[in-house]
């Protein structure tokens, strides 16, 4: 039997550091995170000037990024963003879409995070059409929808005619049928695999899988479904709503190679960056908010134990903030950064549900 001791030990939590009311970055700050490989600008990714200066002419092997949620937060409201009403989400995203259009490698993944609220007792359906509109008008493959389920089950309420909400899809598209795809790794070893080969003539779906004979196939490699779990990262620091690093964990794994370009056009606390570092990739970024950049700075550089570097001026986060007379905070605690990062079972990633020392199981049915 397979034991799984570092998926049930307690892990601590990352501490995201809080955005500061007096940031140190400027609109149109590029910063350039350890060894200046990593890029942020703030900036508003809808700008195709300022996606071209942070890109240089590189490509992305993966975009990930969860967007504003149209109407439902304020984000930093010093840093203009202004929310959008849901019946204008499609047009106002289009933009988005052709600047990550024009970045992404040809055999790129772009993954997008988002879910529609519910009002008077309705779900709204703009990511409905947000989602047709990059097939039907902006030139997009779909290659599927992930499901993120919330290991922490959602947030509980009592509506009227539906129940909590414990899961957020994540849709993958591509431009191209041929994409980056390295599913070895993140399957995990397994003593139960069923055989497939690509090039097995006899699977018309394209599943490869040999035969309909019996399942097992003895010791090898299986590889994960579609679903994600992970626990929604709510209520970290003064950025509501970062996403868990397992999310972007998963796709960079999945679909791109150590030393590939990442991004995120939309990096709150900077989970995509934090992520990419840590797996060996390049992460690049947007965010429009100077409070949030700072966040992202400081988090980036604690985990790699780094410095960053104002782009032009040749001086450190610090320096800067010591020239426009801005206090800096210190940097978060290095020793809890690595925290979310993907658990590994008998060698091989894993991303089954965490279990938390203490915290009551589930009643067996
Ligand atoms: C849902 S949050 C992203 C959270 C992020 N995934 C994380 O883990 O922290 C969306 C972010 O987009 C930023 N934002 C909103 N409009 C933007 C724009 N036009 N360009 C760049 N960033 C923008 C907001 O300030 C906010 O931080």
């Amino acid at each position: 039997m397979l034991r799984d001791d570092s998926a049930d030990a307690e892990e601590p939590e990352e501490e995201i550091p809080e955005a500061p009311a007096v940031p140190v970055t400027q609109p149109g700050d590029l910063w350039l995170i350890g060894d200046q490989k990593h890029r942020l600008l703030c900036a508003d990714c809808r700008d195709p000037v300022a996606v071209a200066r942070l890109f240089e002419g590189s490509k992305a092997a993966v975009i990930v990024t969860s967007p504003p949620y149209a109407t439902q937060r304020e984000y930093d409201p010093a840093s203009g963003f202004q929310p959008v009403k849901p019946e204008d989400y499609t047009d106002w995203y289009r933009a988005v879409a052709d600047n990550i259009a024009s970045v992404l490698a040809p055999d790129g993944s772009y993954f997008l995070n988002i879910k529609e609220h519910a009002e008077e007792g309705q779900r709204h359906l703009y990511v409905k059409d947000l989602t047709l509109a990059h097939v039907r008008q902006w030139g997009w493959r779909f290659v599927d929808e992930l499901c993120w389920r919330k290991t922490d089950n959602g947030v509980p309420g009592g509506w009227q005619n539906r129940f909590k909400n414990a899961w957020e899809p994540i849709f993958h598209f591509c431009r191209q049928p041929q994409i980056k795809f390295r599913a070895e790794a993140v399957s995990h070893a397994s003593e139960d695999v069923f055989g497939y080969s690509p090039d097995n003539p006899k699977s018309r779906s394209g599943s490869g899988l040999l035969g309909c004979g019996p399942r097992a196939e003895g010791e090898g490699l299986a590889r994960p479904s579609n679903v994600i779990e992970a626990k929604a990262e709510g209520g970290q620091g003064t950025h509501s709503v970062p996403f868990p690093k397992a999310i972007p964990e998963f796709c960079i794994r999945a679909f791109s190679d150590p030393g590939d370009v990442i991004a995120d056009p939309f990096l709150g606390s900077g989970t995509v960056l934090v992520a990419a570092a840590l797996l060996d990739r390049i992460g690049y970024g947007t965010e429009l908010s100077p409070a949030y950049c700072d966040v992202v700075v400081r988090r980036v550089t604690a985990a790699l134990d780094c410095t960053a570097v104002l782009a032009g001026a040749n001086q450190t986060f610090e320096e800067v903030a010591a020239e426009r007379g801005v206090p800096v905070d210190p940097p978060a605690s290095r020793h809890t950064t690595d925290a979310r990062s993907i658990r590994h079972k008998n060698g091989m990633p894993y991303y089954g549900p965490r279990k938390r020392k203490g915290e009551p199981q589930p009643c067996p049915r």
